[in-house]
């Protein structure tokens, strides 16, 4: 397969994300595999949106007997932290409230978990399947207040497209 992104200005980002949208439907068609279609839908964000510096996934992953933790998935960017409990971080947050968070300036918000030092803005989007939090889609960017409410939209369509194909939850840690 030879996969060729198509290149975007974001000039007009509600049509810019349209079309992305489209392609990530075209990406994801035919597979339902949650770590495949994370890892495509990863390198296809990192790949099309400008000044980003980290695109991927922290799913959800319930331990016996304790309260669950994000523990990180497919991305694209530097080296990150594995776990993240619920409430903590930005991650943390947005999958606790599943909430969209939108951080203009990462050195305001407490608690922020910093994996990459470049990063000055981030947008963390919760995946729910049904009443199933699944986990969180986390784009990080080295730029102060680089998403915007045409941003959050448009990755928040990309999210639904990603949790419409793809399998549920991870299994049980032991
Ligand atoms: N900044 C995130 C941690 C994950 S990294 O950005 C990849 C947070 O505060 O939850």
């Amino acid at each position: 397969m030879e996969f060729t992104s198509k290149r975007y200005d974001f000039r007009n980002k509600d049509a810019d994300y349209a079309s992305l949208a489209e392609e990530l439907t075209g990406l994801l068609a035919g597979e339902q595999d949650l770590v495949a279609n994370a890892a495509n839908t990863a390198a296809l964000l990192f790949d099309a949106l400008p000044d980003i510096n980290w695109a991927g996934f922290y799913f959800l992953r319930a331990r016996k007997g304790l309260d669950g933790e994000l523990v990180v998935g497919p991305f694209q960017g530097k080296p990150a932290c594995v776990r993240i409990p619920l409430g903590k971080g930005v991650c943390g947050t947005a999958a606790a409230t599943r909430k969209t968070v939108v951080v203009r300036d990462v050195h305001e918000f407490p608690g922020h978990i910093a994996c990459d030092a470049a990063s000055r803005s981030e947008i963390v989007v919760p995946l729910i399947k049904g009443d199933t939090l699944m986990g969180v889609l986390d784009i990080d960017s080295p730029l102060l207040a680089r998403f915007d409410d045409a941003d959050r939209r448009g990755i928040e369509r990309l999210a639904a497209i990603f949790v419409a194909g793809s399998a549920g939850p991870l299994s049980v840690d032991e």
